[in-house]
């Protein structure tokens, strides 16, 4: 499967990550929990080094609760802290600037020892298209607090939001690129929906998708659709494998089941593409990880 990018853009937005990243203390990264590797930027750490992290696994709603826990332990471990999120959902902003305060509590004291007047702390948030970063800054910021107005110096023509009187928000989104050049990446960013659907092919993604979750997530689409998913005696056809006749037989199953046919009787494979997609992304299916922390 050949995932078609946009690097175009990716030169403007590099620039303007850099500029921005300079002007704050915290990064607050935005990860998709359901794919905490592909949806993360290979450069973030270059990035963002010297600057305190947050990671943020957001949709952590639509993902395995195991997994979960799994991924924040690890971020964790490797950044110093992590949260799970549903931003859609009031966030537990207590606990967030907790969060915050406790990231960047080295470089408080550093500054004190310095000598130097505390000041709010300066946060933005980053991350690849669609994994929530505007409906997290939404509901993060509220309704009731007030943007600040320009400062003078570099922060010129920046937005500010103040969320307590210790910290203060970027209020536009670093836009991070994912790694374009790894199939797997593309893969899953598109079995998530992230990728716009058109530039990949719907059934080739559909049976990906039966396949992994055969795999991983054994019963789950048999119980859902009521089908008999081991599709054991299935006979591959000449340069078909046998992951694939089975993925194939599946939704052929599916098809049936859900009413997709075409005129004649046979199944209607994008529709029945469509729906097989359709009921993961929308957490039909169940809570469910495309990656596994302990991969
Ligand atoms: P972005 O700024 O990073 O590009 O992402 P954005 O906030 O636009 O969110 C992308 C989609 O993900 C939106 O859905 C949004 O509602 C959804 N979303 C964000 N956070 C969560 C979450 O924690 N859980 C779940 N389940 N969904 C989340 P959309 O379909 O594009 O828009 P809409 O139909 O919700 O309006």
């Amino acid at each position: 499967m050949d995932v078609q990018w946009y690097p175009g853009h990716m030169t403007k937005t590099v620039r303007q990550m850099q500029e921005d990243v300079r002007l704050v203390d915290i990064v607050i990264e935005i990860l998709d929990a359901r794919v905490p590797v592909s949806s993360r930027n290979p450069d973030i750490d270059r990035i963002a080094a010297g600057k305190s992290r947050l990671v943020l696994l957001n949709k952590a709603d639509l993902a395995d609760e195991a997994e979960n826990k799994a991924w924040q332990l690890r971020f964790e471990r490797e950044l110093g802290g992590a949260m799970l999120l549903d931003a859609r959902k009031r966030i537990d902003k207590k606990k967030l600037i907790g969060m915050i305060q406790s990231a960047c509590a080295e470089k408080i004291a550093r500054d004190r020892a310095k000598g130097m007047k505390e000041r709010p702390i300066r946060a933005m948030v980053c991350g690849i298209p669609n994994v929530g970063k505007s409906t997290f800054i939404n509901s993060f910021a509220g309704r009731a607090i007030a943007k600040t107005g320009n400062k003078p110096g570099v922060t010129r023509g920046k937005q500010w939001i103040r969320l307590d009187t210790k910290i203060e928000l970027l209020d536009t989104p670093g836009l991070l690129w994912p790694k374009f050049e790894d199939r797997i990446v593309g893969e899953n960013l598109a079995l998530i929906g992230s990728i716009n659907d058109q530039i990949l092919p719907q059934d080739e993604l559909a049976m990906l998708l039966i396949t992994r979750l055969c795999s991983a997530y054994p019963g789950v689409i048999g119980d859902r659709f009521g089908i008999d998913e081991k599709a054991e005696d299935v006979i591959p056809l000449a340069g078909q494998s046998e992951e694939s006749a089975r993925a194939l037989t599946i939704l052929e199953a599916v098809g049936q089941k859900r009413g997709c046919l075409v005129k004649g009787g046979g199944i209607d494979y994008s529709r029945a593409s469509a729906i097989m997609l359709d009921e993961f992304r929308s957490g039909n299916l169940g809570r469910i990880t495309l990656e596994k922390a302990d991969a």
